[in-house]
């Protein structure tokens, strides 16, 4: 299977998850949005969903799904959303598409986090996709100061502002092998939002799509 029938394969199994009655969580992303249009086939079980960035907001809309405010539905059962990268920890690298603080409060909010993804995210250690932080804009310099400090080499995103009106910057070379404990850290950065580390709210289920079909990973 070529790469994006994977996600596809990947996106069509998280229907299995969806009950009556259910308002959900969507993520954001190429394998999210197959997802979305997945959704078309079971919509009339949802009540609505949640979505975590304007994009996805608008394609939910556009198969007329109705989408609602967190604020409003309160904590979720399910959020389904793609990463960049996964291990079989189920911790993931996040915010590839910029989405990063809306996916984490809604995955915060979620029972469960159905995590999925084509073969090429599976990785043993977490780091070689560069790991975004979303940043206030006035504290880019001295939070990039900090990302060097750790080890990291960071990039502001060119021309890229988040639905927060905030800034991205990507940091490559950082060595991620305690990814509880390096969330926890860059999360108290002064100026930082959110960062891509999603290890303490890692998922629960990751859908692999994979050459010979879809591989659930779970950790018992
Ligand atoms: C967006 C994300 C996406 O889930 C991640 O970038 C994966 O995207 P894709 O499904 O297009 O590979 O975190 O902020």
């Amino acid at each position: 299977m070529k790469r994006e029938d994977q996600k596809k394969a990947a996106a069509e199994a998280a229907l299995e998850f969806i009950e009556w009655d259910m308002v959900i969580g969507v993520g954001t992303g190429s394998t999210a949005d197959y997802f979305i249009d997945s959704l078309v086939k079971v919509k009339n079980k949802l009540d609505g969903a949640v979505a975590s960035s304007v994009n996805t907001a608008e394609r939910l809309k556009r198969h007329n799904i109705p989408v609602l405010e967190l604020t409003d539905t309160g904590d979720l059962p399910l959020y389904v959303d793609g990463a960049d990268e996964a291990t079989r920890h189920l911790h993931l690298i996040k915010g590839g598409g910029g989405a990063l603080t809306r996916e984490k409060i809604v995955a915060a909010a979620s029972e469960k986090f159905i995590c999925i993804a084509d073969e090429s995210k599976l990785v043993d250690v977490l780091g070689t996709f560069p790991l975004p932080i979303e940043v206030i804009p006035m504290a880019r310099s001295f939070i990039g100061r900090q990302l060097v400090k750790l080890g990291g080499q960071p990039e502001l995103r060119a021309s890229f502002t988040t639905d927060n009106g905030n800034l991205i910057i990507d940091v490559h070379n950082l060595s991620i092998i305690n990814p509880v404990e390096l969330e926890e850290s860059l999360d108290h950065i002064a100026g930082v939002v959110t960062n891509g580390i999603f290890a303490r709210r890692s998922a629960d289920v990751l859908l692999l799509g994979t050459e010979s079909g879809v591989e659930e990973i779970t950790v018992s």
